[in-house]
C-alpha cells in the first residue's frame, strides 16, 4: 500500500470509529468495533487486536485474525515489551525481535501501541499484525497513536464487562 492509499486508509478508518462510536462507553464494545474497522479499511492487516492488562499480565481481549496466545506476561515479547515499558514497539522483522511470540508463523511484522485511560493507567496494547515484512511505518504509528488516545484515554471507558 502505498503512503497516500495509507493515509487515506487511516483517515478513513478514524472517521469510521468517530462516527460509529460516538457516545459509545463499553470499552469491550469500543474495542470490538475498532478491531473491525482498522482491518476492513487496512488491507495489509493481518491480525488486528486488544490484550487487556489483568492482574499485571496480559489477556487478549476482541481481535480479528487467526487465533491469538490467550496470556502473555509483561516482558515477554512484542506485546509484553511494549506493555513493560508503555511504549509503542514498531518491528520490521518478528524474526529479529529477540523473543518474539509466534502465535501464527506467517507474521513477520508487527505494531503494539499502549492504550491509557484517562488516568494515564495503562489498561490494554493494541498488537497489529502483518503477514509482510515491513509494513509499519511512522504513519501506522501517529494513527494509531491517535485513536487509542481518542477513544481511551481523552474519555472515561466502562471496563465492567
Ligand atoms: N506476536 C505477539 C504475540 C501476540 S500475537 O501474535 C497475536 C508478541 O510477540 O507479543
Amino acid at each position: 500500500m502505498n503512503a497516500f492509499d495509507k493515509q487515506k486508509a487511516y483517515e478513513n478508518a478514524l472517521s469510521e470509529c468517530a462516527a460509529v462510536l460516538e457516545g459509545e462507553v463499553d470499552r469491550i464494545a469500543i474495542m470490538a468495533t475498532i478491531c473491525c474497522i482498522l482491518r476492513t479499511n487496512l488491507p495489509y492487516y493481518y491480525w488486528v487486536g486488544f490484550y487487556q492488562v489483568r492482574e499485571g499480565a496480559l489477556i487478549v481481549g476482541p481481535y480479528q485474525g487467526t487465533l491469538g496466545c490467550l496470556h502473555i506476561d509483561f516482558g515477554r515479547g512484542v506485546c509484553g515489551t511494549a506493555a513493560k515499558e508503555q511504549r509503542t514497539i514498531l518491528v520490521e522483522d518478528v524474526h529479529r525481535f529477540p523473543g518474539h511470540i509466534a502465535c501464527d508463523a506467517r507474521s513477520q511484522s508487527e505494531i503494539v501501541i499502549p492504550v491509557k485511560d484517562p488516568d494515564g493507567a495503562l489498561i490494554a496494547v493494541l498488537d497489529v499484525d502483518s503477514a509482510t515484512t515491513a509494513s509499519f511505518n511512522e504513519t501506522d504509528q501517529r494513527y494509531l497513536e491517535t485513536l487509542v488516545k481518542r477513544h481511551f484515554a481523552d474519555r472515561p471507558t466502562d471496563s465492567r464487562s
